[in-house]
């Protein structure tokens, strides 16, 4: 049996897989037993050619891989650098310069590799009134995570073994998160440096510890005794907007921050759970624990503890102070969608993005005030965390993780939040091809998840949810709620995309039945988005890896004739990921963050100079893009 997904049965290959679920969806009514059979079968069942007009509103010319250094849209849009690292934020900041960057100037800039966007419709209401439902689609308030530094592509002379404070210091100024004024002139997008709205929120930032975990004594450490309060959020990767009008940004690789685990007795419930969670025995990567005694293990071991989690924030308010919702568990956090079930309750899913780990869900014990707003704002703390099972027959069942029952009879509600993983471990929930992002379709209520690879995964480990042994192009599951209740217990899934290059017949893509040779190539699925119609937006991380291309953004439709007809709209620069897009509720503007341009080269030789190229090192930063050409201004149109 295998250890993490306590499977014991005979394992399928993907083309079983794939067979069956194509059986069961009817597309098929006789046996396929190998994939060129089944991309023929695809063509036969999707003449794709035949289509008169899209029905799904997705009429935009697709582009091709590329390999350049420039954002690259169709014809008919215009894709424009809105906000980049270093760009003033706060009132008075000074303009980029990254050799005479501090951590003073630094933390009234805007900080480096952004990741999740949330637009938040700007309202002239007053805060308490305000409740992120407006459909202001001119001015908004942009939140970007700020994931991660990289210090060769950040300061001239950086030497990765002796880091200096000065360095370090930045770098936790440049983690964190931006909210940015930004409003659109004409076809122009423009962020009001200096706006009272806006925010730098960073690794040193004060932010409450709230839910079952606030005061345990695993949260404990030396400058705060309470275990309620914490310097900072780190690694904020993904993230997601809840009905009430709050972001939620998920701390992901917060292990790479401390270093010293070895120095923690073996055999210690605290030293298996860091390394549960991945700490490094050593010295860490960053050595941020030369200058500050809270990264080193050897001095505040449960520092760590009290990182890993999702945030909550109000963007409409400037002096709101953050929370860490320890009820949502701590797990390398990867999206934070919420959705509100008939009941009433909130539902947030989450990914917990490592190979071998798990898809999880929160259903809030209170309900959402639509007409009072501040009756919502401590939704996140009390609930139950759900650990997700997919079984083989296509059923899949939410374990609860409930302290004090089953296999957790002897933990506490506390255990739980902070040790989420061993708590899954324990139940039997089933280890994915790394979850990233999550979304639900506000038009059938339906779940996607993107899984983003996993290489790691054997033969004998395949399930019927991580159908491909060796996964490098990752895959999209499909997941329907029993009675569409978000609340429920119980759900049915599909493989929604098995993705590659449809020519590379090996790799056995599969795209919900639709003929493979009409649809762009697709690999690596990261982050995903709905626009109002219930189309599917798709960002990459790692094509250059497994498709010869520059990551990119591509759109779905997931229902009708074209479903699983995946066009590619837009490709990154040399270097980059699509961390994150986000659209505005009139679904024309596109915003995308560009991450890592230039990853793997170092200031003095960049492989990329996205934005300003000659004049500044590859900055990583958002983009803007809208429909220019004739017809509607939908985004997809
Ligand atoms: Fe930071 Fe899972 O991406
Ligand atoms: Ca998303
Ligand atoms: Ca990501």
């Amino acid at each position: 049996m295998d250890r993490r997904t306590g499977r014991q049965e005979t394992y399928e290959t993907f083309e079983q897989v794939l067979q069956r679920r194509v059986a069961r969806r009817k597309f098929l009514m006789s046996s396929i037993g190998a994939l060129p059979a089944l991309a023929a079968a695809g063509s036969l069942l999707k003449p794709s050619e035949a289509k008169a007009a899209p029905v799904d509103g997705l009429n935009f010319a697709p582009i091709s891989l590329m390999k350049n250094d420039q954002v690259t849209v169709p014809a008919g849009y215009r894709s424009q650098v809105l906000i980049s690292w270093g760009d003033p934020v706060l009132p008075g900041a000074p303009a980029f310069n990254n050799a005479t960057i501090t951590p003073e100037i630094q933390r009234q800039q805007f900080g480096f590799n952004c990741d999740f966007l949330g637009y938040f419709p700007f309202s002239h209401l007053p805060v308490s009134q305000q409740d992120g439902g407006g459909r202001n689609s001119r001015w908004g308030l942009l939140t970007v995570n700020h994931e991660y530094t990289d210090p060769r592509l950040m300061f001239p002379g950086y030497d990765p073994d002796f880091p200096t404070f000065n360095e370090v210091n930045t770098e936790i100024a440049a983690h964190g998160l931006s909210v940015v004024l930004v409003y659109r002139m004409y076809d122009e997008w423009r962020y009001w440096s200096g706006s009272r709205y806006n925010r730098r929120i960073h690794g040193e930032t004060e932010m409450a510890i709230t839910g079952p975990a606030a005061g345990d004594p695993l949260m404990k450490v030396s400058y705060d005794p309470s275990g309620t309060a914490v310097r900072g959020m780190l690694n904020n990767c993904g993230g997601g907007k809840t009905p009430w009008g709050t972001l939620l940004t998920c701390e992901e690789n917060f292990n790479q921050y401390f270093g010293n685990a070895s120095s923690l007795t073996a055999d210690s419930p605290t030293a298996a759970s860091h390394a549960r969670y991945g700490l490094p025995s050593g010295e860490s990567r960053r050595k941020w624990e030369r200058f500050h005694d809270r990264f080193d293990l050897s001095k505040d071991p449960n520092e760590p503890f009290r990182f890993g989690y999702v945030v909550e924030i109000d963007p409409y308010d400037p002096s709101y102070k953050p929370k860490k919702r320890t009820a949502l568990g701590r797990m390398k956090h990867e999206a934070a969608v919420t959705t509100i079930a008939p009941s009433g309750q909130a539902v947030v899913y989450m990914g917990d993005d490592q190979r071998f780990d798990y898809i999880y869900k929160f259903v809030s014990q209170g309900s959402f005030n639509r007409s009072n707003r501040s009756q919502n704002m401590e939704l996140l703390d009390a609930g139950t965390l759900y650990a997700a099972k997919f079984n083989d027959d296509g059923s899949g069942e939410w374990i609860a993780l409930v302290a004090g029952q089953g296999m957790l009879a002897e933990w506490t509600p506390a255990e739980v939040a902070i040790k989420t993983r061993e708590a899954a471990d324990l139940v039997g929930a089933t280890a994915m091809d790394r979850p990233e992002d999550v979304e639900v379709n506000p038009t059938t209520g339906k779940i996607y998840a993107a899984m983003t690879n996993n290489t790691r995964r054997t033969a004998e480990q395949v399930d019927a949810a991580n159908p491909r042994a060796s996964n490098r192009f990752g895959h999209i599951i499909e997941i329907t709620e029993t009675n569409n209740n978000h609340a429920g217990d119980s759900f049915q899934w599909e493989i929604f995309m098995l993705c590659g290059d449809p020519a590379n017949v090996e790799a056995g893509t599969y795209f919900a039945g639709f003929d493979p040779s009409a649809v762009s190539p697709i690999s690596n699925p990261d982050n995903l988005l709905f626009d109002s119609a219930g189309n599917l937006w798709i960002a990459t991380d790692g094509q250059p890896r497994t498709v010869d291309g520059n990551d990119g953004i591509y759109a779905c439709p997931t229902f009708g004739p074209d479903r699983g007809f995946v066009r590619q709209f837009l490709s990154g620069v040399i270097g980059s990921e699509i961390a994150s897009l986000e659209m505005t509720p009139d679904d024309e503007t596109l915003f995308a963050a560009i991450q890592h341009p230039g990853e793997g080269s170092t200031i003095l030789e960049p492989s990329s100079g996205w934005p300003d190229f000659n004049l500044n090192p590859p900055r990583p930063g958002v983009v803007a893009t809208i429909k220019t050409g004739r017809g509607g201004r939908y985004i997809g149109s």
